[in-house]
């Protein structure tokens, strides 16, 4: 096999804590998180040459060895010390700069993919090791579903798969610089942190509307006062039904959890009349490695 389509699922955050700051400037996190059926297509074809190129359909994203797709082939190959290149072909569905975990999905997907035209000489917990040299989100996206994140994010335990559900998410217009955000939490005292506890014991019992209700994300009591699109999200998807909303990761994304398909639909509707990137997933389950 020489080539290969696959698919690289956006991540949401049920809840985000930031636990302590670490001597290297990193923190210390403890996240729930949850892969979505929302997702950029890749497609991947080897080369003989030790070129990897990279092209995608957003012009605006670096197509070199700064894109991570380009950054975890080369890990891929120098770690397997397979002497090969590849093209990489990225269609972007996942919105950038969102919190949703879209490059590091795409960087995940890269490895899962090299790995199966390799013929799988790294298992899942290889590929997890050599996805957090490259970012620390890529650990998780390597096989998603529903999963416990500690340390750097990258100590992983899974989770009771999520009871079915229809996610609305929305991106509202201006982003949020990750490593800003984090340095303003080191500013302050978190007030609230999230019921970690309490929202694994829902999940394990599996209630939808108790997980929704326990969802938290301490980065929201750092974001800019203005725009408060936030809240405003929020608002409307609570409005239209939804169990619970939370905004994810470092943002800007914010997403509402549904148990009716019908009033996602209607809140989907309602968004979209003012934000232009609003999107209707469900949970994607794990994938097997
Ligand atoms: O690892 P990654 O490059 O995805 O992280 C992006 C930024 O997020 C880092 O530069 C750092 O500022 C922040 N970060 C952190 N602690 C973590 C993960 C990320 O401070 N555990």
């Amino acid at each position: 096999m020489r080539e290969i389509t696959e698919y690289a699922y956006a991540k949401l955050n049920l809840s985000l804590d930031v636990v302590s700051r670490l001597p290297d400037g990193y923190h210390e996190l403890c996240m729930v998180m949850q892969s979505v059926t929302l997702c950029d297509n890749l497609h991947l074809r080897l080369r003989d040459d030790n070129v990897i190129r990279v092209s995608t359909d957003l012009c605006y994203l670096p197509c070199d060895e700064r894109n991570i797709a380009a950054k975890a082939a080369r890990a891929f190959f120098a770690k397997t010390r397979l002497a090969a290149g590849c093209d990489i072909d990225i269609q972007k569905n996942i919105p950038v700069c969102a919190g949703m975990g879209g490059g590091s999905s795409d960087g995940a997907a890269v490895l899962r993919a090299l790995n199966t035209l390799a013929g799988k000489p790294l298992s899942q917990a290889e590929l997890e090791t050599l996805g957090g040299t490259l970012g620390s989100d890529i650990p998780f996206c390597i096989a998603g579903g529903t999963v416990l994140a500690t340390g750097k994010g990258e100590t992983l335990t899974d989770l009771s798969v999520l009871p079915h559900c229809h996610i609305v998410i929305c991106k509202p217009r201006f982003s949020v610089s990750t490593p800003e955000l984090f340095s303003k939490i080191d500013s302050r005292v978190i007030r609230y942190h999230p019921d970690t506890a309490g929202l694994l014991k829902s999940i394990q019992s599996g209630k939808l509307s108790e997980i929704s209700r326990r969802m938290y994300n301490v980065f929201e009591e750092v974001l800019p006062t203005k725009p408060n699109d936030i809240s405003i999200i929020k608002r409307a998807l609570l409005d239209c039904g939804a169990l619970g909303a939370v905004m994810t990761g470092t943002g800007s994304a914010v997403f509402g959890i549904f148990s009716d398909e019908d009033s996602a639909v209607c809140a989907k509707r309602r968004l979209s009349q003012i934000y232009d990137e609003v999107f209707l997933a469900q949970p994607q389950q794990k994938i097997e490695i």
